[in-house]
């Protein structure tokens, strides 16, 4: 069964404890939380201040998805405010080895996220130091929108090098994901999928969630 992590850039702001308490009441696995600093995306979104409300509010796993340059600099913060997972890009970092370490230091699952444009090869010489592959499947920096097929070949190329070496690693997929292509997505080889319009925008984001579950 894949691992499900809504996307909580697409909750409704005003009401969070609402849909936290939906969150914790669903199928869901993890809060997936975005955060976007105006510089490596066009968009900003929170920090680790609203990580620690979210921590509060659950005990699902708290994954941290950095969109953010110079991510080394925040990463005790977000370990303080309560992540569990931590995921840089590895488009914004220039010693990528250095910040893994510093994540599994600070005793959280590293993870790396990829552009759609980046190629899964350049992760070969660090994928065993890391717990979490985070393929972005649309441009970070926005929720709701569209899937970018290509990622379906990477996700396939991606599961052929962990099953090859033997790694534990999670492949999680990031944007656009929907009802019509999660099962694809998992026959590809995923094994977390990110939704955020999908579930939020639903009439039913419980159900919702229990359907992307069950693919
Ligand atoms: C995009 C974020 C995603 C986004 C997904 O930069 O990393 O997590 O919120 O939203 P949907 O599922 O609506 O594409
Ligand atoms: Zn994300």
């Amino acid at each position: 069964m894949p691992l499900i992590a809504p996307s909580l850039l697409s909750a409704n702001f005003l009401n969070l404890q609402a849909d936290c308490q939906m969150l914790n009441e669903s199928a869901a696995d993890w809060y997936h939380l975005d955060v976007m600093d105006g510089r490596f995306v066009p968009n900003i979104s929170f920090g680790p201040m609203l990580i620690d409300f979210f921590r509060k509010a659950t005990t699902k796993v708290c994954d941290v998805h950095l969109m953010i340059e110079e991510p080394e600099r925040y990463a005790e913060a977000f370990k303080k405010a309560g992540a569990d997972n931590l995921t840089v890009h590895y488009e914004a970092c220039k010693h990528l080895h250095r910040n893994i370490q510093q994540i599994k230091d600070l005793g959280m699952q590293a993870g790396v996220a990829l552009n759609p444009h980046t190629p899964v090869d350049v992760l070969k010489d660090v994928l065993a130091d890391i717990d979490l592959v985070c393929l972005m499947s649309v441009n970070p920096g926005f929720g709701g929108q569209s899937f970018i097929t290509h990622t379906l070949s990477k996700i396939r190329s991606l599961r052929t090098m962990i099953n090859t070496w033997g790694l534990p690693v999670k492949i999680e997929i990031d944007g656009g994901v929907t009802m019509e292509n999660a099962k694809d997505i998992i026959d590809a080889g995923a094994d977390v999928l990110v939704a955020g319009n999908t579930v939020f925008k639903s009439a039913d984001p419980k159900g919702t969630i229990a359907l992307l579950k069950g693919v």
